[in-house]
């Protein structure tokens, strides 16, 4: 990645002059409020931009500024991240919020180093909100950018090697300007997301066309190279539809872990070689209930580092029966289980109950 045919004074004027054209109207676009502009490259982390907009404004709407946001309850935090998927990053944001009120007396720190200590702001979005809220020269190379550079420069190794990485960042640097480094951010993203695009990319309508290499060599759709997917497991959990009076149990995750502080239909892990329907009794004997669970269908679902293939297994409980349950547990109707943030697989389970009898739970 020697680069030198490019001068990178020449990137930032032919960027901005089109993004003045062409540029998105998005409504985090109309603000410098460090906190929405932080909330929204929260959001836009691992999400594109027609996900992110409702939940950006329902987020708003209930938490308007940083300290309605610290002071929240957790579970509220939760229940309107439900659906966007990565909950780790709702987590971190809530910690952050509490950071930025407690440390920083409610105002977000401007230097990327302390906006780097908050809890879920790595060093490409705290470049990205350093540019975007306080128009400050702040370098970003998030998956957007990392695409453009990789093109430009005709990238042809693995981006995510140290040394490949390292020099990004270099270029990442040499090629943000001074001036306007507010629309600079937005402009080099908008370009990745919206003509420099994984597959297709839009070179016709595209301001570095001229500059771009691997256009010059005919690799841009080659380009960056993907890693080899490693071949994702697949894991099989067994959950349990308990019915009492009309209603189903459900159990709430810790927040700490994987989809923490998602509600879930009781469930367990079927280890490897292991039988199902022996873990769906287990399950219920664990629960104090003796009997036979009865199988009730499948649901599957693909997270980012193995497949779910969920059994269900359906149990009926004697009305008004107390099980040995944990505090974080409930029994729920339809209505109420619909109003409930459950994560992803378990929402299917529940639309698959909807769907085939629409009289229960
Ligand atoms: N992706 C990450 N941040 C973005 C932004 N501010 N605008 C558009 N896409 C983005």
């Amino acid at each position: 990645m020697t680069g030198d045919w490019l001068n990178p004074e020449f990137v930032a004027p032919l960027l901005l002059e089109w993004y003045g054209r062409e540029g998105r109207e998005l409504p985090w676009r109309g603000t410098r409020d460090p906190y929405r502009v932080w909330l929204s490259e929260i959001m836009l982390q691992q999400t594109g931009v027609a996900t992110v907009i409702p939940y950006y404004q329902r987020f708003l709407d209930r938490f308007p500024t940083v300290s309605d946001l610290a002071a929240a309850e957790a579970d509220a935090v939760i229940e309107l991240w439900a659906g966007l998927g990565y909950y780790s990053r709702a987590r971190n944001l809530h910690a952050a919020a509490r950071v930025v009120t407690t440390e920083h007396g409610g105002l977000f720190p401007e230097e990327v180093a302390e906006l780097q200590a908050l809890p879920g702001v790595g060093r490409s979005t705290a470049g990205a909100i350093r540019a975007i809220a306080f128009d400050r020269k702040g370098v970003i190379l998030d998956g957007n950018v990392r695409r453009v550079l990789c093109r430009l420069l005709a990238v042809e190794s693995d981006p995510r090697a140290t040394a490949v990485e390292k020099e990004l960042w270099r270029w990442a640097e040499a090629l943000t300007p001074e001036e306007r480094p507010h629309d600079y951010a937005q402009a080099i993203m908008d370009l990745g997301a919206v003509l420099c695009t994984p597959r297709r990319p839009d070179c016709g309508r595209c301001p570095l066309a001229g500059l771009c290499r691997a256009k010059a060599l005919g690799l841009e759709a080659e380009l960056p190279r993907r890693a080899t997917k490693k071949a994702v497991p697949t894991r099989i959990q067994v959950a349990l539809l308990l019915e009492r009076d009309g209603c189903l149990l459900v159990r709430q995750r810790p927040f700490s872990g994987m989809l923490g502080g998602l509600w879930e239909f009781p469930a367990a892990e079927v280890g490897e070689g292991g039988d199902p329907s022996v873990m769906a009794r287990r399950l219920l004997a664990d629960l104090g209930l003796a009997g036979e669970p009865a199988e009730a269908g499948r649901v599957r679902h693909v997270y980012s580092h193995f497949k779910l293939d969920l059994r269900l297994y359906r149990a009926a409980v004697a009305a008004g029966f107390a099980i040995a349950e944990a505090a974080a547990s409930r029994w729920l109707n339809a209505a109420e289980l619909a109003e409930l943030p459950l994560h992803g697989a378990h929402k299917k389970v529940l639309s698959d109950l909807i769907q085939s009898q629409p009289s229960t739970p």
